[in-house]
């Protein structure tokens, strides 16, 4: 099984970026511990961030074929980008949709996403391990969708 990691922006500075919300760890540490909890699972894990939708798109529309799900936290895209649900949707891949903090509890133009109504599931407010959780269902997702 072939799962795609998909990070949109500013989470390059996971572990200095409001740590309070965000959490202490990297981005890197975060990868790291997928890549350890895929390889014990027989998944091959790939992963991608960027702070640029058009490459975001890009990546998506290259994984059509290679890749059996995605996860992905879009940052800041969840609350703005139809062009990235739209690649999601372009590509017919099931994703799961992460996201550290618990965007319900927070701003009010944080409550709408444009991937939750045609993601597998959502993750959200469990810092780092949403994550692990993500992988998890990944895993388990062809079996939960039948
Ligand atoms: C985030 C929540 C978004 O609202 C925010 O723009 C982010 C991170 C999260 O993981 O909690 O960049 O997706």
């Amino acid at each position: 099984m072939n799962i795609l990691l998909l990070n949109g922006p500013n989470l390059n500075m996971l572990g200095q970026r409001e740590p309070d919300k965000y959490g202490s760890q990297t981005l890197q540490d975060i990868v790291d511990d997928l890549q350890a909890q895929a390889e014990s699972s027989d998944v091959t894990l790939s992963h991608f961030q960027s702070n640029a939708e058009h490459e975001l798109i890009d990546c998506i529309h290259n994984a059509m074929g290679n890749i059996d799900a995605i996860i992905i936290n879009p940052a800041a895209f969840t609350h703005t980008s139809v062009a990235l649900r739209d690649a999601l949707l372009s590509v017919s891949i099931p994703f799961i949709e992460v996201h550290l903090s618990n965007v319900h509890g927070r701003e009010p133009f944080r409550h709408h996403s444009y991937f939750s109504d045609v993601a597998a599931g959502v993750i959200v407010g469990f810092g780092a391990i949403g994550y692990s959780l993500a992988l998890t269902a990944a895993i388990n997702l062809p079996k939960s969708q039948n």
